[in-house]
């Protein structure tokens, strides 16, 4: 092991009597990447709050380099080499990238912004990273990852030695990942020391040198990352076995009938040649790099988004959809990635959003039948186990994962033959992923076909029954389920290198 250069130990916060974080350690060597890895609520953004000055713990100590500090502020997390990228991006919009880094210390000349000189130094300092954006830029015109470079370039210049990023991939597509751990690269040859917070898997093991685990606001512990792998990491994330927690009864599909085939699929620019085909009780998943372009061809297949060739075969019949509407009539369903632009009625209600997509079932002639509806919603609130006063409660006052068990109701409502999840468990918490995967678990049992996209690695390895690996919109690999691994997935999504 090399150089310690951040200890902290015994770390506790609460918030008005409920502890956020209730005695975390960790421990960070020169130049590395500590990954700190825990599901949605662990306490990751607190503990990286606590360190950057934002909130004060209530006890434990932080030492850099051997001696003990406390951070009150920002500026004194600044002082002592600290720089934080957060969560939410913090740049001014309508100033320049050159203003952004030099705002606070603006470089003065005759009582004056000395623009040139700020734009040239700003132009230096970007460009000691690799990093191509122009410094005139206006912070507004830039992407999601341009900014977060900003703030990475801003970050080091103020000396920062331990630099932190949280969930910095979140919104980046594979593109801009690849971009990030670029800059990541540069970073530890300089010898910085990286905190990498993400509760998503997969990158971990491209980049982190070492990964702590954190599970409800406590130290649960620290792996050497090439001594590690996805499942020791769940399970300590998690807290329970996985067997328990990917509740899966596999059984034999041999016999099983063809629910839909694709064959040949080609949208171009997007996807091409995409071949697969999905049984009834199947769990097909679809695992890949963000962007490499799986929802695309869910689209597509939904009659969301239009293809050049190839086509789609449902229980035997070609079909092709000009609309989702078609495709829900002939027995597809999807579910979208993002619940709250394409799922889901915020301001409505529960029932109103479980009955959306399947209002034709309930119609009497012109009028619907109430009571039908009322069935449905009933059977769905239950079978669900959705956490809600009544189903007439708002469907934004729900938590994120009740809120996707709703989405997920909408859509079984609607009686699919195949179901497309996509990305069906993302920002939901522990708990409510384990009655998700019971429920898909309950579904595939029913003989529904289930294709599910996801970039969370694990959830791909144990709840499915083969694989298909999409990476620049081809499939490269197709995988069954005793030959799924995370290093053969990354192998074929990441082309051919090994994680
Ligand atoms: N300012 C706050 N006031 C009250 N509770 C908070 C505050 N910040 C975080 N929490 C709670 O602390 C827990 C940990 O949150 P957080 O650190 O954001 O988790 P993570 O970043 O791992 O998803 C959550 O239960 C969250 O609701
Ligand atoms: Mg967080």
């Amino acid at each position: 092991m090399g150089q310690t250069v951040l200890e902290m130990t015994g770390i506790k916060k609460s918030f008005s009597g409920f502890y956020a974080l209730d005695g975390i350690d960790f421990s960070l060597e020169l130049g590395e990447v500590h990954a700190l890895l825990g599901e949605n609520g662990a306490g990751k953004s607190t503990l990286i709050k606590v360190l950057g000055g934002i909130y004060q713990p209530d006890c434990g100590t932080i030492r850099i380099e051997g001696r003990e500090v406390k951070v009150r502020n920002v500026t004194e997390a600044r002082g002592n080499g600290i720089g934080i990228i957060h969560q939410e991006i913090v740049l001014v919009p309508y100033l320049t990238v050159a203003q952004n880094l030099f705002l606070g210390r603006e470089i003065i000349k005759h009582g004056t912004v000395d623009m040139a000189e700020t734009n040239r130094r700003a132009t230096e300092m970007i460009a000691s990273l690799g990093v191509n954006i122009r410094a005139d830029a206006m912070v507004e015109d830039l992407t999601i990852a341009q900014q977060q470079m900003v703030e990475i370039v801003k970050a080091v210049s103020f000396d920062g030695r331990i630099i932190v990023m949280d969930e910095p991939t979140s919104s980046l597509s594979n593109e801009e990942v690849e971009q990030l751990f670029e800059i990541i690269a540069r970073l530890k040859e300089k010898k910085v020391s990286i905190i990498y917070i993400s509760h998503r898997m997969e990158e971990l093991f491209c980049i982190s040198d070492r990964v702590t685990v954190i599970r409800d606001g406590a130290y649960v512990g620290t792996r050497k990352t090439s001594e590690t792998n996805a499942n020791e990491l769940v399970a300590m994330m998690v807290g329970r076995d996985l067997e328990s927690f990917y509740a899966r009864d596999f059984k034999d599909l041999s016999e099983a009938e063809t629910a839909m085939e694709v064959k040949d699929l080609t949208c171009e620019g997007t996807f091409e040649h995409i071949s697969f085909c999905v049984r009834k009780g199947e769990i097909l998943g679809f695992a890949g790099l963000v962007g490499a372009g799986r929802s695309e061809i869910m689209e597509s297949i939904f009659g969301a988004r239009p293809y050049q060739s190839g086509e789609v075969v449902l229980n035997g019949k070609k079909v092709s959809f000009e609309n989702p509407m078609q495709a829900i009539k002939a027995g597809i369903a999807l579910v979208p990635e993002d619940r709250k632009k394409q799922g889901l009625v915020l301001g409505n209600s529960v029932a109103f959003n479980l009955t959306l997509a399947s209002l034709r079932f309930y119609m009497n002639g012109i009028a619907i039948s109430e009571k039908k509806k009322k069935t449905v919603i009933d059977s769905y609130f239950e079978k669900l186990r959705i956490k809600a006063a009544s189903s007439e409660i708002e469907a934004g006052s729900l938590s994120g994962g009740n809120q996707q068990k709703v989405v997920l109701g909408k859509w079984l409502a609607t009686k699919p033959d195949v179901l497309i999840l996509d990305e069906p468990t993302r920002g939901v918490d522990v708990n409510a992923k384990f009655e998700l995967y019971s429920v898909i678990n309950e579904l595939a049992k029913e003989g529904i076909a289930i294709i599910m996209v996801s970039s969370e690695l694990p959830e791909i390895i144990n709840m499915c029954d083969n694989v298909c690996v999409v990476r620049e919109g081809r499939l490269t690999g197709f995988l069954s389920k005793d030959e799924l691994s995370q290093e053969e997935i990354m192998k074929y999504a990441a082309g051919g290198v090994e994680a």
